[in-house]
This record gives structure tokens, sequence and C-alpha cells, in this order.
């Protein structure tokens, strides 16, 4: 007589346990496969089906080690300096597809849009040329087009998914994090770059994550391209506004110009390597999210809905922060 042992569900990996990361995680443990979180940091909280992995994903034997055993891996990495991407994007991007490639897993990268530079229309879709106008946007399209060639040449299974600039709870982007959240909620102006009243694609989180899964999830998804579904569709005062008025308070926008943030710039680097981007918010930026939509029979979570997930996280955010104010003070 034969004993059969039960067959451990898929481990799928994920590299960044950061804003996307970690709710990819939740998605996938709610489908039922197994969980590695991996970042240089140290490990997080395990739960029923999620572990924790440490590796620097620059050191091939470090993330060899992390991805080992892995059916899917995941690049939900992201360098902590934004003015350094030039010197570690590189090796982090490669470092991923390498480890995936030993393992023999499938790989999905999460991107952005920086690569397409100013498209010729709106909404793009997945066959908008690769025309970068920023350093930034060069360097994103020389990544995708080595991952793309790896994949030709057989060395890894890969698909990509590309996000707009996120928004949501457990997302505290430079943009709608914090500190945003605060001023929001004190009725004070926000400061915004570029042209607030340009339509702007803003991804959901959520969406994201959800994206990701069905694209780990689905071997058909692999050697593609796919726009992430998109929640909000309308302008950056748009969303500005409608956040505002779920938490009652007034929507107050300035937009200021580059030159602003490029004599910022040259205190602090970061906002220095944010103002070649700002070309983004001076014209309709919007994402085509169609052919992912249609193959993967996943629509993008309504805006209202969005907005209203949105706004009630950023009322905590801003009463968490004011209690550590409080206890540390
Ligand atoms: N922010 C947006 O609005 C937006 C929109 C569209 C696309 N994207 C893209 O989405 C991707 C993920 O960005 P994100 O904002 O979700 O990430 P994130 O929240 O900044 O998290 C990045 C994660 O990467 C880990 N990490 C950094 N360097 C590492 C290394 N050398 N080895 C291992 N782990 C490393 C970090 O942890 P440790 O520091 O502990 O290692 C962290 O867990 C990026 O490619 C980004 O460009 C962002």
């Amino acid at each position: 007589m034969s004993s059969s042992a039960a067959v451990p569900p898929p481990l799928h990996v994920i590299f960044g346990a950061g804003q996307i990361g970690t709710l990819l995680a939740q998605q996938l443990l709610a489908q039922g496969v197994r969980v590695r979180l991996v970042r240089r940091g140290p490990a997080g909280a395990a739960g029923p089906g999620l572990s924790w992995g440490q590796a620097d994903v620059t050191d091939g034997a470090q993330a060899a080690a992390a991805a080992a055993g892995a059916a899917v891996v995941y690049d939900c990495t992201n360098p902590a300096q934004y003015h350094r991407w030039r010197e570690l994007l590189p090796p982090m991007k490669r470092g991923v597809r390498q480890a995936a490639a030993r393992a023999g897993a499938r790989l999905v990268v999460l991107d952005c849009l920086y690569m397409y530079g100013r498209p010729g229309k709106a909404p793009f879709d997945e066959d908008t040329p690769l025309l970068p106008c920023s350093q930034k946007g060069a360097l994103r399209a020389q990544l995708a087009t080595e991952l793309f060639e790896a994949h030709r040449r057989g060395e890894v299974r890969a698909s990509t998914g590309r996000a707009s600039d996120y928004f949501g709870p457990s997302v505290p982007t430079a943009l709608f994090g914090q500190a945003f959240a605060e001023r929001l909620l004190a009725g004070k102006a926000l400061q915004m770059g570029g042209d607030p009243d340009q339509p702007h694609s803003y991804s959901y989180g959520p969406d994201v994550a959800h994206g990701l899964a069905a694209l780990g999830l689905h071997p058909q998804a692999d050697g593609r391209v796919w726009h992430l579904p998109v929640s909000w569709q309308g302008t950056t005062r748009g969303l500005v506004q409608a956040l505002a008025a779920r938490l009652g308070r007034p929507a107050k926008v300035q937009a200021f110009p580059d030159w602003v943030l490029r004599a910022m710039g040259l205190v602090d680097p970061v906002l220095g390597a944010a103002a070649e981007m700002t070309y983004q918010w001076k014209l309709p930026y919007l994402l085509d999210d169609a052919r992912f939509c249609t193959a993967f029979g996943v629509q993008p979570t309504p805006a209202e809905q969005a907005v209203a997930e949105t706004a009630d996280w950023f009322r905590e955010v801003a009463r968490t922060h004011a209690a550590g104010t409080r206890a540390a003070a």
C-alpha cells in the first residue's frame, strides 16, 4: 500500500516587500499558494502559507537562495533612492531575473510607464513605442528591452505589468502619502507638479497587486507587456477634490512650476530627480487597460470605492501619526 503525501501548494516568491509586494502577498495567499516575501530588511510576521526571506537581490548567491523552489518570482523591488536609479536599478533588475532563471521559475515584473516618454495618444496601450524623454525613462526602456530579450533567448519566461502612479490604502507614495493626508485633513493647500487639470491615470494599489497575481497565476501571460487595471481616469484636481469631499474638507490644489522643483533639488536630490518627470502631468496621460481586463476578466475598482477607501485610510494614517508624535513628546 502506498502512502500519498499531500503535495504542497506552489511557492510564489516576491522580491520587494514594499507597498505593492505586501498587498500582492495577501492576494496570492487568498488564492491558496505559498508565499515567500523577500527584502534586505528584517523579516515581518509569518503566517499560514507566508514565510520571509532576507536577501540583497544584487548578490547572486543570496538572491538564488531566496528564489529556490519558486514556481513564480515577482519583481516588486524599488531602489530606496530615486535619484540613484542609474547606479542601483540595473543590478537589481538583473539580479531578480537571474534568480528566477536559476530557480526555473516564471517571472512577473512590476514596472512603471517612464519608458514611453510622451505617448502620442490618450489612452495609450501596450503597443505604444518606447520613446523615453527622460534619463530615468531611457533606463527603464533599456531594462524592459533586456527583460524580453532574455525571454526570447529562453533564459526566463517573463511578463511585465505596468502601472501608473499609485494611490490607495497602505500605499504611502510620495504623492498620496502621510504628508498629503495631513495637509488635506488640515484644509491646507496641496502642491502638485505639472498641470493638475490634465487627465492623468492613477492606479489603485490593490488593483496593481490583483493584476500582478493574475499574471503570476496564468502562464498564458508570459512573454508580454500588460497594462494593469486603472481605477482613476480623471484629472489630478478631480481626484484631490473627490478625496477632499469624502473627508468633508476643502480641496485647494496649487500647481508649482518645474523651476521650483529644480531649485529645491539643490538641497534635496530626490526632488531634483523628479523635475524631469513632470511632463507626464502636462499632457493627457491615460493608460489603456482594456487588453488586460479582457484577457483576465478583471475590472478596476470603481473610482468611487477606491476614493472612499483611500480617504478612510488617510484619516487612520493622520490619527496614527498624531498619536505617535504625542507619545514621543
Ligand atoms: N510609486 C509609484 O507610484 C509606482 C507606480 C508604478 C510603478 N512603480 C514601480 O513599482 C515597483 C515597486 O515599487 P514600490 O513603490 O511598490 O516599492 P517600495 O514600496 O519602494 O518597496 C521596495 C522594496 O524593495 C526592497 N528592496 C530595495 N532594494 C533591494 C535590494 N537590493 N534587494 C532586495 N530588496 C530590495 C525594499 O526593502 P529593503 O529596503 O528592506 O530591501 C522594499 O521592500 C518599482 O519598479 C516602481 O518604479 C511605482
